[in-house]
């Protein structure tokens, strides 16, 4: 079976800073790929470009077997994302909101929908409220709900537990979990909480300065840099040490 998702010797170059330098990678429907790194390492430009919101310098994207140049409008339709740096119209209300994007994405039955994702993030209580004046975890579970209204077979999440409190956090982990039972989406994640990465993704691209500096299982990542933890392993990288001892 090929890739949902594949990229290839992607760069991105933002003048002189190359935020992504020929990167590769692949994901499969099921799979729940992490992306790791330090601010500014070029995981949120990676998710950009998978939504044609940025152009890459050089290298192909390819998703469900389609070239996301040419064909962005149909791929678009089976794909959803959750970020915390767009956030969606303050002024309506929560189900408006959610009604526009599900009018956008042609979903049938879509107040039957709304219902069932405001249930599963346990905001139904916020339905009529006002989207700008939700509390920052409210608006990300708000944005997960919005993220899940097309069914996606291509998910991107860039930090979906950043602003949650952990009882939430948890849940939203679980939450991915039984999406991947249930629907099998290719996933792409990113966080800084190093929990989600280990419960969450199958396999792991540590990305340093738009590169792919380890991947493999959170296991393999921790043996190859003699880290006790994940969040071991991210602090040699952010302090350089694993440069100078590898690279
Ligand atoms: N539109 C842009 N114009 C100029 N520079 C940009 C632009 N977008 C990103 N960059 C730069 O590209 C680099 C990668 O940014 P990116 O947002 O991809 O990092 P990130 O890994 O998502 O970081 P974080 O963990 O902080 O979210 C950064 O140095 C950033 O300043
Ligand atoms: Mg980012």
């Amino acid at each position: 079976m090929s890739p949902v998702l594949q990229v290839s010797k992607v760069t991105k170059a933002f003048e002189k800073l190359v935020a992504v330098d020929s990167l590769s990678l692949e994901v499969n429907s099921g799979e729940v790929l992490g992306l790791l790194g330090v601010n500014g390492a070029g995981k949120t430009t990676v998710m950009n470009m998978i939504l044609g919101l940025t152009i890459p310098n050089e290298g192909s994207i390819t998703v469900f077997g389609k070239d996301l140049q040419k064909h962005r409008i149909d791929i678009l339709k089976r794909t959803n994302f959750c970020t915390t740096y767009a956030n969606l119209p303050s002024n309506l209300k929560v189900w408006q909101n959610l009604r526009v994007f599900a009018g956008l994405y042609g979903i049938r039955n879509p107040g039957e929908k709304i219902n069932e994702l405001l249930e599963l993030l346990e905001i139904a209580h916020l339905r009529n409220s006002i989207t700008g004046r939700l509390s920052a975890g409210e608006g990300t579970r708000v944005n997960l709900a919005k993220a899940l209204l097309n069914d996606p077979e291509l998910l991107l999440l860039d930090e979906p537990t950043a602003s949650l409190d952990p009882d939430i956090a948890d849940k939203v982990r679980k939450l991915v979990l039984r999406l991947k039972q249930e629907s099998a989406p290719a996933i792409l994640y990113t966080s800084h909480n190093m929990r989600d990465i280990e419960e969450v993704c199958d396999r792991i691209l540590f990305l340093h300065q738009g590169k792919i500096l380890a991947s493999g299982t959170a296991e393999d990542i921790k043996n190859r840099f003699a880290g006790k933890d994940l969040d071991e392993v991210f602090i040699k990288v952010a302090r350089n040490e694993i440069e100078a001892l590898h690279l």
